[in-house]
């Protein structure tokens, strides 16, 4: 994959979407760009005076915009699921695994699981057709366990391939003494895998980590994916920032410099500029607070020529 990512990353109301546009247009000046929004409170519509869906729509020359239908990602993502759980253990009648399925729409983590999938799904069609993604995120509590699942993931799956591994070996060992093991339900026959090339169970593991050691490596390449962190000169999203710092840092990935936005907006910002930036280790860029909320493609424009955008832009040749 060739592709480049932007994550706008920020609390709610900070200016993520805003400054998702921005960065998205300025990088349509020399690249194809789709800036598509993963918040399941979307205003990319809203901030762009357009409306829009699921389907990538041209609202500029070289620049697309969609926004991510998060129920029916979840949806996807569950009924994926099950198909490849039945797909694997179709022969397991014992556990039920409807039962199964059931649970698994009330369990933590799903809301996560479905949104980076909707990011896979978004960046494998994206190939070729865009230069780069710019990916305006839900706010940072869900985005950094979002950001955090591909390694979580990769270790998850590493261990799971050992424990199967070893099961084989066992069954392996069982057909050794009492050959070979068939068995026959609702008139088709099985016959338990004792080889990685035959087990299906293998085979999804490893799909499986390879697919997640992919989006990490993407994630923590510098010269493909970089996180661009907005924030408002107050205590509060200061806090949140800088835990958000610290997790994105643990993942490897490129983070920076800060957005600062709304500038100006109360009679005395709590915290200077230039504390942030002690505090945070980190070059801050700031964006005044304007009488006029930037809304349609114009406005964002004026957004645009208030900052350099170039300096998120993850380059190739880094
Ligand atoms: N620099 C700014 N000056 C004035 N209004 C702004 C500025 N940046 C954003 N806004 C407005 O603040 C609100 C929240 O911004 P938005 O980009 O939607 O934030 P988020 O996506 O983080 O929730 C919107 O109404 C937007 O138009
Ligand atoms: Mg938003």
């Amino acid at each position: 994959m060739a592709i480049r990512i932007v994550y706008s990353v920020g609390k709610g109301g900070v200016g993520k979407t805003t400054c998702a546009a921005a960065v998205a247009v300025h990088a349509s000046r020399t690249l194809r760009v789709l800036v598509v929004s993963l918040d399941p409170a979307h205003n990319l519509g809203d901030v762009l005076a357009t409306r829009l869906s699921d389907k990538p729509q041209e609202i500029a020359s070289h620049l697309w915009a969609s926004e991510v239908d998060m129920e029916a990602a979840i949806t996807r993502y569950l009924d994926d699921s099950s198909q490849r759980l039945k797909q694997m253990y179709s022969y397991l009648k014992v556990i039920n695994i409807e039962g199964y399925l059931d649970a698994l729409k009330l369990s933590p983590g799903i809301e996560e699981y479905a949104t980076l999938q909707a990011m896979e799904e978004l960046l494998r069609a994206a190939e070729g057709r865009y230069d780069i993604v710019v990916f305006d995120t839900p706010p940072t509590g869900l985005m950094l366990r979002v950001l955090a699942l591909p390694r979580v993931s990769l270790l998850w799956g590493e261990h799971l391939t050992r424990l199967r591994r070893e099961i084989l070996d066992k069954r392996r060992t069982v057909e050794n003494i009492q050959g070979e093991r068939r068995f026959v339900l609702e008139g088709k026959e099985f016959r338990l895998a004792t080889e990685e090339r035959d087990d299906k169970v293998m085979q999804e593991l490893n799909e499986y980590v390879s697919r997640m050691r992919s989006l990490s490596a993407l994630q923590s390449d510098a010269t493909r994916s970089r996180v661009m962190p907005v924030m408002n000169p107050d205590r509060l999203s200061l806090f949140e920032t800088k835990r958000a710092f610290a997790t994105i840092g643990k993942l490897g990935m490129s983070i920076g410099p800060v957005i600062v936005n709304k500038v100006g907006m109360k009679l005395t910002d709590e915290r200077t500029v230039g504390e942030i930036e002690t505090e945070l280790r980190c070059p801050v860029r700031t964006l005044p607070f304007m009488d006029v909320e930037p809304v349609g493609l114009e406005a964002i424009e004026g957004v645009e020529r208030r900052l350099d955008f170039e300096s998120w832009i993850p380059e190739n040749h880094l």
